[in-house]
């Protein structure tokens, strides 16, 4: 096989400094792949010195399930090739290789992916460092802590062994974290544009939740949404994360009224989203049984149930007095024997949290419940900081999105005004 190496001269150059490092992810489905993969990395220590090896690990494929299993391998190297020849360079060696297929996530003799690149970020027409989907696939982040364990994903600024997790990709998932004492991250999701940010993230799961009736519908509160609004949103965020464990609420009186109306409605969900489990707010033993015998997953919802606004006559914290935490553990222990995978806890004692997730076995998911739940779940609108008047104790704010929101929209009509916008490189 011969491989025409434009770059190599510059490699071994005058000086023959080595000066970047990079990790690749070598994978291949189509022929004899482990040979792909031996030669892939025979030929990149033609211009590049190998520092460290994984395994090869057999990983199912992304996005197109339905392609052979996938051979991967990480490296990491050590080069004086800038990315740019170093995507050259990986691409000629894919041609040599045989590389005929190349529909995008689709069966290949051989890829050569650059996902990390000594600290730095890079972006081009061409090519993304960090890889955009190393934060969405937990091998290629097993891989990377191998290689360097310290190494930091640039885009986001974040240690990949603070995001090299187990995915939850069914409800056994749940009882493995809670198992294992790994914190659960849990975010609510409405849309697809936000949907596909966080099938880019090692979030834990997503949950279509219907407070999209206060932050999505500017709603007063969450009666109004209608089976049909949940499921056109559980679809939008289903199409933007295709892989993500997704949970969706189950809408004002869609449960409350009787067992048989509920497991259709819930099929409905479950069949017309492609999601994967639902939601329910209070304790309805009868009717999760029913669902959990029609195989829908459950996840339960007590302390302040949003829907029961009315009746509690507002969002304050629940289950202050003893009375109350007993009847919630009690209630808790009964959601868990009718068969929920996972239960939320919203607006309790974190005491009480923590009492109730010790006894029992399904993870708890608090939110303004304290640090003793098994894991965490927040409104996605809340931690962006979208709305400036909305500031409540349990909330940290992870971003100020209205002002970069406002900033950018005010900049553009100014540059409208000025006739700055468009210019000539933005015009045909
Ligand atoms: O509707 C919702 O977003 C929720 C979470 C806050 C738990 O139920």
């Amino acid at each position: 096989m011969s491989i025409n190496i434009s770059c190599r001269e510059h490699f071994f150059g005058k000086d023959g400094k080595v000066k970047y490092q990079y990790i690749l992810i070598l994978g291949s489905n189509l022929g004899d792949k482990k040979e792909f993969l031996n030669l892939a990395a025979a030929n990149l220590s033609l211009n590049a010195l190998i520092l460290k090896k994984t395994e090869i690990k057999k990983t199912k494929a992304f996005h197109i399930h339905n392609q052979p299993d996938f051979f991967n391998q990480g490296i990491l190297i050590e080069t004086k090739l800038s990315p740019e020849k170093l995507l050259l360079f990986i691409k000629e060696i894919e041609r040599d290789l045989g590389r005929k297929h190349n529909v995008r996530y689709g069966p290949r003799e051989i890829d050569i992916d650059i996902v990390w690149y000594s600290g730095e970020r890079y972006k081009s027409d061409k090519l993304s460092v960090p890889h955009t989907q190393n934060r969405a696939r937990s091998w290629v982040r097993e891989f990377i802590v191998e290689l360097k364990s310290e190494a930091v994903d640039e885009t986001v600024k974040v240690k990949y062994k603070d995001m090299n997790v187990k995915p939850i990709t069914k409800i056994s998932d749940f009882l493995y974290k809670k198992k294992n004492g790994e914190k659960i991250s849990v975010l609510t999701c409405y849309d697809y544009s936000i949907a596909k940010l966080l099938s880019k993230t090692s979030v834990d799961t997503v949950l279509v939740g219907d407070s999209l009736a206060n932050v999505f519908q500017g709603r007063k509160n969450t009666l109004p949404v209608t089976l049909d609004e949940m499921i056109y949103h559980a679809k939008a965020v289903r199409r933007g994360c295709p892989d993500a464990f997704i949970t969706v609420d189950m809408p004002f009186l869609s449960f409350q009224v009787s067992p048989e109306e509920t497991v259709k409605n819930a099929g409905r969900i479950l069949k017309e989203t492609g999601c994967d489990a639902v939601k329910i707010e209070g304790v309805f033993y009868e009717t999760i049984e029913k669902m959990v015998k029609a195989s829908i997953p459950v996840m339960g919802h007590l302390g302040l149930t949003p829907q029961s606004v009315l009746k509690f006559g507002g969002y304050g914290l629940q289950a202050k007095q003893k009375e109350e935490q007993y009847k919630l553990i009690e209630d808790a222990l009964s959601l868990q024997s009718a068969g929920c995978f996972s239960m939320v806890l919203e607006m309790i004692p974190a005491a009480l949290t923590g009492e109730i997730s010790k006894k029992l076995e399904i993870p708890t998911i608090g939110i303004g419940a304290g640090p003793n739940a098994d894991g965490q779940v927040l409104v996605i609108n809340d931690l962006l900081g979208i709305d400036e008047d909305f500031s409540p104790k349990f909330v940290r704010k992870y971003a100020d999105l209205s002002s970069v929101i406002m900033t950018a929209v005010e900049n553009y009509c100014a540059d409208v005004r000025k006739k700055d916008f468009p210019s000539e490189k933005e015009s045909f």
